[in-house]
């Protein structure tokens, strides 16, 4: 039997991690800390439920916060705001009807001395929000921010970048994003995996080589064979670097910035490579270490900066190298909508700088006639071709190879380079960006 709290806590909780969030925290941290200081009080059986209601609220927050606006005379404290976010969120994509969704919020605000006195503002915000929504929607969509729940210039950004494609963009970035699984090589094809799957009563289609979108999320732990390594969670996109990579069994292979080994579990099932799997962070090194081992796949764990290879290089170079570099991450938002909100301007001028260091820092390291595949889970043309454009430009034995995928459902390969997110049935993935780069004499 089910033990949730009542509804009122369950926003309540969210509500404290919206308001960390505005205030710097990732979604993920955020609703951690958050369900921690509620605890005891908030079962187990709740934690879907305050985990659903942040990401939806996070997803709709330029729009409720523009709302907010309209509807507040002076700009309520950051809990009263986030509560009323919320609410606001819930009302705009309604799960129940609107008058128990109102009278939680008010039950809600009641629950902690810091929204206590607020619950009288609250009520007669949301209830008016209720009787003129479209109204209010109407007029808070003239602003930008709050049409699309994307910061201004994130919108400005992408309109320079994607001049013909920036609101299907936007609008691709809005999904809620599929659990896709890939396939481990070495334990199933994929379309064998995909019969057992069907046997288990788990529907699925596939949408790349090793890829497979489940038609409804379900807990991974329980799909067949997980703890015995026949699959991993990873989106379509990001599947493609391996592959892309172009490994042969015997080569030497730096997977550079490899936490938490998405993409170095995957090299491991496509050949028997050596594979040094760099990562600047320790803690986050150790999930590589148990990807690893749920496939049963050996790496060299190295803890280390790309930046500073002279502190960790052994001075063998590498036939392939693998750079999967920090980024601003706009073209996983589907996944993480918190990014949107957390990042600056600045930013995109900081991480494109380090990416080109990264670049230049990792070069020597790749013998003559070896390939280095740079990539972003971006969409900011500065964190790609800005990147490689300018890395070329200094850089004149490094040969740009055209990348070739072949597509589900189509008959020919396409040169992929900067893949925007899509949601479509064949072609549901993240947005990414692939160059390869191959050294000359
Ligand atoms: C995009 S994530 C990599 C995802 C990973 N390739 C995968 O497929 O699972 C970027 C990683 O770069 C690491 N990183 C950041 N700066 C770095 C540096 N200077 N040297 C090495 N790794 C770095 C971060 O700790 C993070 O784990």
């Amino acid at each position: 039997m089910s033990e949730r709290a009542a509804l009122a806590q369950e926003f309540a909780v969210a509500a404290a991690a919206i308001a960390a969030m505005l205030g710097g925290v990732a979604l993920p941290a955020a609703l951690s800390q958050a369900i921690a200081a509620a605890a005891p009080a908030l079962p187990a059986d709740s934690l879907p439920a305050v985990q659903d209601i942040a990401y939806r609220s996070t997803r709709q927050l330029g729009l409720c916060r523009e709302v907010g606006a309209i509807l507040n005379a002076h700009p309520p404290a950051a809990r009263v705001a986030a509560l009323q976010i919320v609410a606001l969120a819930q009302l705009i994509e309604p799960l129940r009807a609107a008058a128990i969704t109102v009278d939680q919020a008010v039950a809600g605000a009641r629950l902690h001395r810091m929204t206590e006195p607020a619950a009288g503002f609250l009520n007669a915000t949301l209830r008016r929000f209720v009787r003129e929504s479209d109204d209010l929607l109407a007029r808070a969509q003239r602003n930008q921010e709050a049409r699309w729940n994307f910061p201004r210039w994130w919108i400005e950004q992408l309109r320079r970048d994607h001049p013909g494609s920036w609101e299907t963009i936007l609008a691709a970035s809005n999904q809620t994003p599929p659990l896709t699984l890939r396939v481990n090589r070495r334990r199933f094809a994929r379309d064998d995996y995909l019969a057992l799957l069907g046997a288990a009563g788990v529907s699925a289609r596939p949408v790349g080589p090793q890829a497979l979108v489940l038609a409804t999320a379900s807990p991974v732990t329980a799909l067949p064979e997980f703890a015995a390594g026949a699959v991993s969670v990873q989106d379509a996109g990001a599947q493609m670097a391996a592959p892309l990579l172009d490994v042969a069994d015997g080569m030497r292979v730096l997977d550079a910035c490899a936490a938490p080994g998405g993409k170095t579990t995957h090299i491991l099932e496509l050949a028997d490579c050596e594979v040094i799997a760099l990562d600047v962070s320790a803690e986050r090194l150790a999930r590589v270490a148990q990807n690893l081992d749920r496939l049963g796949l050996r790496a060299v764990l190295q803890e280390g900066s790309a930046l500073e290879p002279q502190t960790w290089w052994d001075g063998i170079q590498f036939d392939r190298i693998l750079v999967d570099a920090p980024c601003t991450a706009s073209g996983i938002v589907r996944r993480h909508p918190d990014v949107r909100w957390l990042r600056r301007r600045s930013d995109l001028a900081t991480l494109s700088a380090r990416q080109g260091e990264i670049l230049a820092q990792l070069w020597p390291l790749l013998r003559v006639g070896g390939k280095l595949l740079y990539a972003t889970c971006s969409v900011f043309r500065a964190e790609g071709e800005g990147v490689v454009d300018s890395f070329r430009r200094t850089h004149h034995d490094a040969i740009r190879r055209g990348l070739a995928w072949r597509f589900e459902g189509s008959e020919a390969p396409e040169q992929v380079d900067q893949l925007l997110p899509r949601a479509d049935p064949l072609r549901d993935h993240d947005g990414f960006f692939y160059a390869m780069l191959e050294k000359s004499v």
